[in-house]
């Protein structure tokens, strides 16, 4: 069982959709932020009121990332988890969070779960976040591929969510979601 106030996820609208309603269940104040209002609609009409708040945001845009962390620390409180599936097209979105949650939250631990995946750069899966706040635990979920010694295929959407709730649950550091050994034999 998380104990957890209040979270924000960001990535969480498609493939991961079945993450973030299990997130909203376990947590009294979830903010998921994205870009497509049919996607934040379809999430917020399942779930909003077991505590759901969607927000539209593009991350790219750090100014706009930064005003709605401090909107979601100013109407729910310290923040206890983040959950970031973030496209490599924004990479200062991931050192924004960080920055931004540490301006606002000096003392208060809080747990920032990266998602990462990619069908062509293993290198991007397996670099390891440096530059932590203090206050903060960082947990990657690195997503790979199935494969049985004869096929391999991706991850499906259940298979990354379920991937990403136990990287969420986990005291591990880093949770691979299928495997990403032996990189070659990937789909
Ligand atoms: N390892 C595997 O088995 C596996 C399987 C499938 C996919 N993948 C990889 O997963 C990655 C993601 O694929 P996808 O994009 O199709 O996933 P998706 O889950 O359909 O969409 C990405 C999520 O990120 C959000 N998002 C993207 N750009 C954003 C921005 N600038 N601002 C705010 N939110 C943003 C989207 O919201 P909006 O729609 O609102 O923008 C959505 O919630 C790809 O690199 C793919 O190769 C890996």
């Amino acid at each position: 069982m998380l104990n957890c106030n209040h979270a924000l996820v960001f990535g969480g609208t498609g493939m991961l959709a079945e993450a973030t309603g299990w997130i909203v269940k376990h947590v009294n104040h979830t903010v998921v932020f994205g870009r497509n209002r049919h996607r934040l609609e379809r999430l917020s009409n399942k779930y909003s009121e077991q505590g759901l708040k969607v927000q539209e945001l593009d991350y790219s845009n750090t100014e706009s990332l930064k005003h709605q962390i401090t909107n979601a620390y100013e109407e729910h409180g310290e923040i206890d988890l983040v959950v970031a599936w973030i496209h490599s097209t924004a990479p200062d979105a991931i050192p924004t969070i960080k920055r931004q949650i540490a301006t606002l939250q000096v003392h208060r631990q809080w747990t920032l779960v990266i998602v990462k995946g990619s069908s062509s750069h293993l290198t991007n899966i397996a670099f390891t976040e440096n530059d932590v706040p203090e206050n903060c635990i960082v947990k990657e979920v690195q997503l790979g591929f199935i494969y049985n010694e004869m096929t391999s295929r991706w991850l499906s959407h259940h298979e990354i969510s379920e991937g990403v709730i136990t990287g969420i649950q986990s005291n591990e550091r880093k949770t691979v979601v299928g495997t990403l050994e032996p990189w070659d034999k990937r789909p």
